[in-house]
C-alpha cells in the first residue's frame, strides 16, 4: 500500500497556495450569504482574509494550539448564533472541496471547527 510522506496537515493540504485559496474562497462564500454577510459590514475584508488565512496556517503547520483569548476578542459583540457557525462550517468544507483537498483532511478541518466553536459563538 502506498502511504503519504507528507506530515503535516499543511503540508497534505497543499500548502500555503492551498490554505490562501481556500480562505480566500470561504470568505467570498460568506460574503456572498445573506443569512451571514451582515457581520462583515465595515470589516476590513482583506485584513480578515489574510489574518484567517494566517490563523490555519499555523494550526495546520505545527497545530499550533489556538489563542483562545484572541479568537473571543476577535468575535466580541458580533454575537454569532450557533446556526450562523454551522453555515460556516458548510461553507468551509465546500471550499475544501473546491481546493481539492482529501476527505480526510476536511474531516480534520471540521472537527478543528467544531472544537473552536465554543469561543466564536454568543460573544
Ligand atoms: C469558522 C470558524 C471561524 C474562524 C476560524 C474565524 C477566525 C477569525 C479570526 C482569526 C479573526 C481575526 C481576524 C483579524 O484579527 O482581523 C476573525 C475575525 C472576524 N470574524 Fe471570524 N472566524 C470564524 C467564524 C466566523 C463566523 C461564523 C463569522 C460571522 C458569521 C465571523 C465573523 C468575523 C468578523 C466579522 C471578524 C472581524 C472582527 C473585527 O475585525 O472587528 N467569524 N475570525
Amino acid at each position: 500500500m502506498l502511504r503519504s510522506t507528507k506530515s503535516t496537515l499543511y503540508e497534505k493540504m497543499g500548502g500555503d497556495e492551498t490554505i490562501r485559496a481556500a480562505v480566500h474562497d470561504f470568505c467570498n462564500r460568506m460574503l456572498l450569504d445573506d443569512r451571514v454577510n451582515h457581520h462583515f459590514i465595515g470589516i476590513n475584508v482583506d485584513s480578515l482574509r489574510k489574518n484567517m488565512t494566517t490563523f490555519f496556517m499555523s494550526w495546520a503547520l505545527n497545530g499550533k494550539p489556538f489563542d483562545q483569548f484572541s479568537l473571543r476578542k476577535a468575535h466580541a459583540g458580533l454575537n454569532i448564533t450557533s446556526e450562523e457557525y454551522n453555515i460556516a462550517v458548510k461553507h468551509m468544507v465546500e471550499s475544501l472541496r473546491t481546493c481539492n483537498v482529501d476527505l480526510e483532511d476536511i474531516a480534520r478541518v471540521e472537527a478543528y471547527l467544531r472544537f473552536i466553536k465554543p469561543h466564536i459563538i454568543h460573544k
